[in-house]
């Protein structure tokens, strides 16, 4: 073993936690130098060392140790601690050579026993670097919430466009390295590095992790070399972010779905709406990616077509039967209630969200509604738009009560779409009760056994490091009564 030696500061990506149980949480960092050229530590593996206190100043360490940091993961770093508490705050930091990390600061999950009096967590999606500054994350940070949930487009792979706010450095990602200095563009961010120092998040992604659009692996180009761009955007989304080791991907597979308790208040299900769906339907000539489509396209009605695979869709089934009387969160990618705009007397809707998969949606609905769960919140990101709506098994029926609420954050960065269409979606589908695509942000939740709270959260200006934040809409939702009120 080399005694690193670093040309300059290794932890330059900061800290993070995510995963919490009772028993403990997954740490992480990078050993990262030179975070836009490859890294910068070299051939070597490097030995890290972490320590886990309960207090700031590290007086009572509770646990200690040592891994390895190897080049073929990027000097990553992921340690899953067990042994600790539950329910409580702890610390934690990493060593490397003559250098130490910044400060982390996470929290185990609640006792699985127990009902805690009160969950708040945070929601964010979509922080593309080039369009702004993460002042929501900043604003984020100072609302002092638990948990982080982020549900895809934590980075954008496109190449580095001029006359934004800030630009990617390079082309379009299509290489390890290349992802690898993208995530790295993006962990330099300090409001981003004090979010994830603070508290554990929990993950999933999108598309622009890898490629606009791409389901399974057909890309919106139909390259054919698609798998092992995938591959590679893959790993270096494992590298980046606090997964537990069970993520860590194959050339041909990652499991990123996740389930995680907040004791018996509340169940997160992170699902992954990339990796296994069925292409688009009806895709334009040529072409794979989304497309605008109505009940023209026959393919659209198969059957078979699915969001999330046949295994990942038989264990959220079972997850949600396990725990019907809790909160039950389904963070996912894309928006699930039906968005689509009526022309020429038919209803047209984008091909890559829920309304692509109409008989996926279905089962799931179906599921929600067979298994009696009456707190069923659905989690979602990708539009750049806040979207707050009901989710019913036929949603041309007004009358149909609902079953599950859906709230789409805005994006973190992100540019919306125009008001005027959403306005028009809105219009045409009752279910839905807001959207605001005009504003950059999150959603911050506050959870308790009688009620699910979420605090619509909004910056001013996304242009200005040091813009305001103020509170655009607040709805609720009461546990046992499915249907969310505006406040
Ligand atoms: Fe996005």
């Amino acid at each position: 073993m080399a005694r690193p030696s670093f040309v300059s500061y290794p932890f330059t990506l900061g800290v993070a936690s995510g995963s919490p149980l009772p028993s403990g949480v997954v740490l992480w960092t990078r050993l990262a130098p030179d975070p836009l050229h490859g890294g910068g530590v070299g051939p070597d593996a490097v030995t890290v060392r972490w320590e886990v206190a309960e207090d700031e100043g590290f007086a009572l360490v509770v646990q200690r140790g040592s891994t390895e940091a190897v080049p073929a993961w990027a000097h990553s770093v992921h340690v899953e601690v067990t042994g600790l508490q539950a329910g409580r705050e702890y610390f934690y930091r990493f060593v490397a050579g003559d250098d130490m990390s910044p400060t982390g600061r996470t929290r185990t999950a609640p006792p699985a026993t127990e009902l805690p009096q009160r969950l708040q967590f945070g929601l964010g999606s979509c922080q593309h670097f080039e369009y702004g500054y993460y002042s929501a994350h900043r604003h984020l940070l100072a609302e002092g919430v638990d948990l982080m949930v982020f549900v895809g487009d934590y980075i954008y792979e496109g190449s580095g466009r001029p006359g934004r706010s800030r630009r990617h450095a390079g082309g379009e990602a299509r290489t390890l390295v290349q992802y690898r200095n993208r995530h790295a563009q993006y962990k330099t961010d300090p409001d981003l590095q004090r979010l994830h120092a603070a508290v554990p998040w929990l993950v999933t992604w999108d598309d622009h992790e890898v490629d606009n659009d791409y389901a399974g692996t057909r890309s919106e180009s139909l390259d054919p070399q698609f798998e092992r761009r995938r591959a590679a955007a893959y790993q270096a989304y494992f590298e980046h972010m606090p997964l537990r080791e069970r993520a860590r991907p194959t050339p041909e597979r990652m499991v990123l779905r996740s389930r995680h308790d907040w004791g018996r208040l509340a169940r997160f299900h992170l699902l992954d709406g990339r990796q296994r769906r069925t292409p688009q339907a009806c895709p334009r000539p040529g072409r794979g990616g989304s497309n605008r489509i109505d009940g023209r396209c026959r393919e659209l009605l198969a059957p078979g077509r699915t969001m999330l695979g046949a295994a990942q869709e038989r264990w959220l089934t079972d997850g949600l039967a396990a725990a019907p009387e809790r909160w039950n969160f389904i963070a996912q990618q894309t928006l699930m209630t039906r968005a689509s705009t009526i022309a020429g007397g038919r209803r047209r809707f984008s091909s890559d969200k829920w309304d692509g998969y109409p008989a996926a949606r279905d089962r799931l609905l179906k599921a929600i509604a067979d298994n009696g769960l009456r707190s069923c919140v659905v989690l979602s990101g990708d539009e750049h738009c806040a979207f707050v709506s009901d989710l019913k098994l036929d949603f041309d029926d007004e009358r149909a009560p609902p079953i599950a609420t859906e709230l789409c954050g805005t994006s973190i960065t992100t540019s919306g779409r125009m008001q005027s269409a959403i306005d028009r979606i809105v219009r045409e589908n009752p279910q839905i009760v807001y959207g605001d695509s005009t504003r950059r942000g999150y959603v911050v939740f506050d959870v308790s056994a009688e009620r699910c709270t979420a605090r619509f959260r909004v910056i001013e200006d996304v242009t200005d490091r040091n813009t305001g934040v103020l509170t655009a809409a607040t709805f609720t939702i009461a546990a046992g009564r499915p249907g969310v009120q505006r406040l």
